[in-house]
């Protein structure tokens, strides 16, 4: 099948990468000129295990091409999918203003019969007013169906959760379009999810607030474990070891960040709010994890106790998560601004970032940014920090006080090399 991508972004271009590798041929479009032009010379835009080999083949195999002529392949193409942002507004809601200069150009392109995929994350109505849309602008209702596709991939292992979904939800007003888009993903073991456009486009918002609300609970269980001097790495085992509950996303730290549970959560409570209801749940999901990175701050200021001269802190991580370069709504970034607001002296790394604060200083490996500090944070659970040589950390270190923010060292063993440990219900 020919396909055209709209948005060359983690979606977009691991979508791209995945469906060409099935066997179609895609046309990955985007607005952003140097993007496309990095990306025809083989140079990927952005860190994703497994993505730069998977693309540069299908390029070679003439499968997978880049361009910013969306509406040449828009046109041309009998599958278009979208997948542009959909960050969050002032408001809290969904900004729509890519989705929107999508619908314009597609209304001046369709001439001949159209599958149009909403891979975005949209709230609940979209297909519908989409659907309306097209037609008020000129496009006859019979050349076009839209269907709901939801995307569940995590970034750092996007193309293997692309490759081995747990379920692929396609919702659609009409079965035959359902069929059509099922048989595009005809050679992933998975289990498909038909269902209606409404109910698509929430299953996706459900899940997102779901898990936000796993992570949320487990910190706040760690909290009750810090003032019971419990660990909370047990009681987390524990309640995982229940099938009914599972065992995933139920790490405690300091909360979720990335450019997708933050703004679906506040999304999710707009089209609630929308129609009248209040979200309470979702409302005390975000009010935890706002709070988390000041139980760290509060952490980090008992232990530098009051002092005369000005501490200095390292800061091992920036991107919201390890395995991305991504730092949408980071809460290592949160936290070094807050610590930077306190007056401290903060020296990070990170693997992937060194740029991003100006108030911060940006070593160029872990051990220099340790060099004489106070305290060091494990912000992101990197492998190269979680394996670090913790000997040679010490002597760099003016006081061995470690920070684990993502409860991802081994406690027992930097205790045994001489640090004071400090994580988030950890006894
Ligand atoms: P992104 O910001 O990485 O990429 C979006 C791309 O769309 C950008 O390159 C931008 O230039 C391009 N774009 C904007 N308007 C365009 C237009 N009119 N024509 C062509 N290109 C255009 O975004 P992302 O992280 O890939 O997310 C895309 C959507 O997928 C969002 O709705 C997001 O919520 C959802 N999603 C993201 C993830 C994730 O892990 N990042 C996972 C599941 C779902
Ligand atoms: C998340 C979902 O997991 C994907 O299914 C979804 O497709 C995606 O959002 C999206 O809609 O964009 P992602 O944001 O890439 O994926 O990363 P996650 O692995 O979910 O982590 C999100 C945040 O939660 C990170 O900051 C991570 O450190 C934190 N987290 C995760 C915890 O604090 N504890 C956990 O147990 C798990």
């Amino acid at each position: 099948m020919d396909i055209c991508i709209i948005g060359a972004g983690y979606v977009g271009l691991t979508t791209a990468a995945v469906l060409a590798d099935i066997g179609h041929t895609v046309y990955c479009t985007d607005v952003n000129e140097q993007k496309i032009n990095k990306l025809q010379q083989g140079i990927i835009p952005i860190y994703e295990p497994g993505l730069t080999e998977m693309i540069t083949k299908n390029q070679d195999e003439g499968k997978l091409f880049f361009d910013t002529d969306s509406e040449r392949h828009m046109a041309d193409c009998p599958f278009i999918m979208i997948a542009v942002g959909t960050p969050s507004a002032r408001d809290g809601s969904a900004d729509m203003v890519y989705v929107k200069s999508v619908i314009a150009a597609l209304s001046q392109t369709i001439h001949s019969p159209k599958i149009i995929i909403m891979k975005s994350t949209v709230p609940p109505g979209t297909a519908d007013w989409m659907e309306a849309e097209l037609q008020q602008l000129g496009v006859d209702k019979g050349l076009f169906e839209i269907v709901s596709n939801p995307e569940f991939l995590r970034e750092g292992t996007a193309i293997e959760d692309t490759v081995h979904p747990d379920r692929i939800v396609i919702g659609a007003k009409q079965n035959e379009a359902a069929m059509n888009v099922q048989e595009l993903y005809h050679t992933l073991q998975t289990q498909f999810l038909i269902t209606n456009r409404l109910e698509a486009e929430l299953i996706k918002y459900a899940s997102n607030a779901f898990l936000a609300t796993k992570i949320s609970f487990i910190n706040e269980i760690a909290r009750i474990c810090d003032a019971y001097h419990a660990d909370i790495m047990e009681v987390s085992r524990g309640i995982g070891m229940d099938q009914r509950i599972g065992a995933r996303f139920l790490h405690a730290g300091l909360g979720y960040g990335g450019s997708c549970f933050p703004k679906d959560v506040n999304a999710l409570n707009d089209a609630a709010q929308a129609k009248g209801i209040r979200l309470n749940l979702v409302q005390a999901v975000k009010k935890i994890n706002r709070s988390q990175v000041d139980i760290y701050l509060n952490k980090i200021t008992h232990s530098l106790g009051k002092r005369s001269d000005k501490p200095r802190i390292a800061v091992w991580g920036a991107t919201f998560k390890e395995n991305t370069d991504d730092i949408r709504y980071s809460q290592a970034i949160a936290l070094m601004k807050k610590l930077v607001r306190k007056g401290y002296g903060v020296y990070a790394y990170d693997p992937l970032v060194s740029s991003e604060l100006s108030s911060v200083v940006w070593c160029s490996n872990p051990y220099e940014a340790v060099e004489q500090a106070d305290l060091l944070v494990i912000a992101t659970a990197w492998s190269a920090f979680i394996e670090a040589d913790w000997p040679k950390v010490k002597a760099l270190m003016k006081r061995p006080v470690i920070v684990d923010g993502r409860n991802c060292l081994d406690k027992s063993a930097l205790e045994m090399y001489g640090f004071d440990y400090i994580g988030v219900g950890r006894p």
